[in-house]
C-alpha cells in the first residue's frame, strides 16, 4: 500500500481543534504513527494522554447506554463479542487481533482520510483503514470527521459480526467494479445510507445499524424524528447528503435479514 503523507491533512475551519496548537501537534504525532505503518508489521501503539483516555471513557460509556436502546440486535451481539475497553482508547493492534479472530477482518492504521477508492477498495481484502486520532476534548460528542471513536465504536464493532463483515467485503468488491465516477458516486451513496446511516425495523421499532448513527450520541437520540423512508436503493443512489448535519432522510429496511439480502444482492451485482 502506498504510504500516505500526514502533511496532506488540513483541519477544516470549523474543526473544534483548529485554534488549539497543542491538539494540532498531538494529531500530527498520532498521524505519523499511521503514516509510518508498513503492511505486515505489528501496528505500533499510540501513547494516548489521560485527557484522550477520558474523552474515550465519556463517549464510549454514553454510547454503550444509547446502544442498549437504539442499536439493532446484530450490532449489539457483535460489540458484545469484541469487548472494547471502556476506560482508555483502545490500540488498533488489539482491536485488529480481536476482530481478525472473530471474522477475519483486519484493521489497519492510516494518518487521516484516504482517497475514496482506496478506502472502499481495501474492504475487498477484508481490511478496514482506520484513523487513530481522537476528537477534541472540548466537544466530546461532536466530530466533523471520522476519528477513532467513529472507526472503532461504529465500524470495528460492526466488523466483529459475520454478516456485517461479509457486507463490507462485498462493498469493497463492488467499489472496485465501479466503471465510472458516476458509478462510484452511486455506490458511495448507497454505502452512506446503509452501512453508515442505515435503520432496520425490529419488533416494530426502528433500530440503527449504520456506523455513523451508532457513533453519534445526538443522532441516536434523534434519528426517529428524521424522514424515515422505505428501503429504496434507486433513491439512495441518487439522493444528496450533507455530512456536516444530522441526516434529515434515513432509509429503513423491514428487518435485518431483509436488509442483508437486498444489500448483498446490490453489492454482488454492482
Ligand atoms: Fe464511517
Amino acid at each position: 500500500m502506498e504510504p500516505i503523507s500526514a502533511q496532506t491533512f488540513q483541519l477544516p475551519d470549523d474543526h473544534p481543534g483548529q485554534h488549539d496548537p497543542a491538539y494540532r501537534a498531538r494529531r500530527a504525532a498520532i498521524a505519523s504513527v499511521g503514516e509510518s505503518y508498513l503492511e505486515g508489521e505489528p501496528i505500533p501503539d499510540v501513547h494516548y494522554t489521560p485527557e484522550e483516555d477520558e474523552v474515550w471513557r465519556v463517549v464510549s460509556t454514553t454510547l454503550a447506554d444509547e446502544h442498549r436502546r437504539h442499536a439493532c440486535r446484530e450490532y449489539r451481539d457483535a460489540s458484545a463479542r469484541l469487548v472494547l475497553p471502556v476506560d482508555r482508547v483502545p490500540q488498533l493492534r488489539e482491536v485488529d487481533q480481536r476482530v481478525h479472530a472473530l471474522t477475519g477482518f483486519h484493521i489497519r492504521p492510516v494518518p487521516g482520510l484516504v482517497p475514496t477508492m482506496m478506502f472502499y477498495g481495501t474492504l475487498a481484502d477484508r481490511t478496514f483503514l482506520s484513523t487513530q486520532y481522537i476528537r477534541h476534548h472540548s466537544v466530546p460528542f461532536y466530530t466533523p470527521e471520522p476519528d477513532i471513536v467513529h472507526e472503532i465504536i461504529g465500524h470495528a464493532n460492526m466488523l466483529a459480526g459475520p454478516e456485517f463483515a461479509d457486507l463490507y467485503e462485498a462493498a469493497g468488491h463492488a467499489s472496485r467494479r465501479a466503471s465510472s465516477p458516476e458509478a462510484l458516486e452511486r455506490f458511495s451513496r448507497v454505502f452512506w445510507f446503509t452501512l453508515e446511516f442505515g435503520v432496520v425495523m425490529e419488533s416494530d421499532d426502528p433500530k440503527a445499524y449504520g456506523a455513523g448513527l451508532l457513533s453519534s450520541f445526538g443522532e441516536l437520540e434523534a434519528f426517529r424524528d428524521a424522514d424515515l423512508r422505505e428501503w429504496d436503493l434507486e433513491e439512495m443512489g441518487t439522493l444528496e447528503y450533507d455530512i456536516t448535519h444530522y441526516q434529515p432522510v434515513l432509509f429503513v429496511a423491514p428487518s435485518f435479514d431483509s436488509m442483508y439480502d437486498r444489500l448483498m444482492e446490490f453489492f454482488t451485482t454492482f
